[in-house]
């Protein structure tokens, strides 16, 4: 199978994020794309990057907003571009900022582009909430009325039930089961127990304590003034517990399923607000324009189980091809990051990673091989930095580039698992 390229590497040159927060708490009052704007403004400004040389701009979202859908042109058309920056919105659920950043990637190696800037955002607290069928009818009904009479008939047709908004549920749309759910049924046909799920969570929030602390996560941020005032900046994310214990967290009650299920709001991501933006560039015009990149995207895949299946279990599927295609396995890997959307869910694909029944479900003879937790997430995750779901891809290619170069290493892979029961694999070569 042929490497991705084409001859043309993609060039990681720098990535940016906002901190990231809980939905509802200090980022509440910036929709997604003001969370983009930041994001992408300060790429701008820490690159130097020349606006106009800039010809695409990917992004992605996944609750987007019903008045701009197209959260790429808003975000395209901050000042620091020209107002003819062509861009567009993707959507992969939790993987849509690492589809965002394959498709600028694919642009480039094909020769379509030279300098693509992509990521995501999402806000967790600013999501829409809709009528009702019966209320929209009766709205449209009472829009088109000749008379007041009219008017006031069709709204008399309306009962108590058809005020109830509907909210948009983190559920699968053919199966209706939750993420939540589908977290809990992993773990238990996994055998995945409370324990191994609590000690993972509380590892994420060490580790990313020591992240902050350190100042390796904190230098992928971008502060961000915190509203009403914009007195004070945000410059660190806000769902990381440095002072978790492993009994405060064997203490919570089961959310999802609360008689047998064993995810709690501990080992579970919690909802977030925030946004991330990638510079790539052709690695022949980055060197030209004197940029040294991070790294350069080896290879990628992407991958699909049945959602009433093991849901969060595609990167198990999506590994192997990326690994393939890169030429290389596992064991080649300095690093791995694999998105925290539950513990449950990457102890369960870690697991999957070292079964040859599911390497023979994605065409190989042998396991894709045992995950050295030395070498993973480590500097935490989705558990404890948080997910907002549009943007958390960005947020690991970034993390993940940075430390393979601190770390002098080659090679690392990250995955992400994803609603619609897929899932993504990347391998990163630093360069
Ligand atoms: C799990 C979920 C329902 C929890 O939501 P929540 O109840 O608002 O969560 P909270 O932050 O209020 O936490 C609940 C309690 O657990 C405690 N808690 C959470 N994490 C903790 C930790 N690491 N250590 C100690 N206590 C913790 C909180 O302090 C809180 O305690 P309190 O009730 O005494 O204040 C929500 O985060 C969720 O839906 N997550 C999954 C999102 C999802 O599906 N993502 C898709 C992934 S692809």
């Amino acid at each position: 199978m042929p490497s991705f390229g084409n001859g043309r590497r993609v060039a990681i040159i720098a990535g940016v994020r906002t901190p990231f927060a809980r939905s509802g708490t200090t980022l509440k009052d910036y929709t997604a794309i003001d969370l983009g704007k930041l994001a992408v403004a300060e790429l701008v400004q820490r690159t130097n990057i020349d606006g106009a040389l800039v010809d695409l701009l990917v992004y992605g979202t996944v609750l987007p907003s019903v008045m701009a859908p197209n959260i790429a042109r808003e975000v395209a058309l901050l000042p620091h571009f020209p107002r003819t920056l062509q861009a567009f919105t993707v959507g992969r659920a939790c993987a849509s900022a690492n589809q965002a950043i394959t498709d600028a990637a694919d642009q480039i190696a094909l020769g379509h582009a030279d300098i693509a800037i992509a990521g995501g955002a999402e806000s967790l607290t600013q999501v829409p909430i809709l009528h009702s069928r019966r209320m929209s009818d009766v709205l449209v009904a009472a829009s088109k009325a000749k008379s007041l009479s009219q008017r006031l008939a069709a709204f008399a047709t309306l009962r108590p039930r058809d005020f109830v908004p509907i909210t948009p549920a983190i559920a699968e749309p053919s199966t209706g089961e939750t993420m939540g759910q589908s977290a809990d049924k992993m773990a238990k046909i996994n055998g995945i127990s409370r324990e191994s799920q609590d000690r993972f969570a509380l590892r994420s929030h060490r580790l990313a304590a020591v992240g902050t602390a350190d100042g390796r996560l904190t230098a992928e941020i971008a502060p961000v003034p915190i509203p009403p005032q914009y007195a004070s900046m945000m410059s660190t994310d806000n769902g990381i517990r440095t002072d978790s214990t492993f009994e405060q967290l064997s203490a919570l009650k089961p959310v999802f399923d609360r008689l047998y299920g064993t995810v709690t709001a501990g080992n579970a991501s919690p909802l977030t607000d925030g946004a991330s933006a990638v510079l790539l560039m052709s690695e022949d015009r980055a060197r030209a324009l004197g940029y040294t990149p991070i790294a350069c995207i080896k290879s990628y895949a992407y991958a699909a189980v049945d959602p009433g299946e093991q849901l969060l279990q595609a990167p198990v599927l999506a590994a192997p091809v990326a690994l393939q295609r890169a030429g290389l396995t596992l064991r080649d890997m300095d690093l791995v990051d694999m998105h925290e959307a539950f513990a449950a869910q990457v102890l369960s694909n870690i697991q999957g990673l070292a079964s040859p029944a599911w390497a023979a479900r994605a065409g190989f003879s042998h396991a894709t091989g045992d995950i050295d937790e030395s070498r993973l997430n480590v500097m935490g995750g989705s558990l404890s930095i948080g997910h907002p779901f549009g943007a958390t891809g960005g947020r690991i290619v970034t993390t993940l580039a940075n430390e393979l170069s601190r770390r002098g290493g080659q090679f690392a892979m990250l995955t992400v698992c994803a609603a619609g029961g897929m899932g993504h694999a990347m391998i990163l070569e630093r360069v």
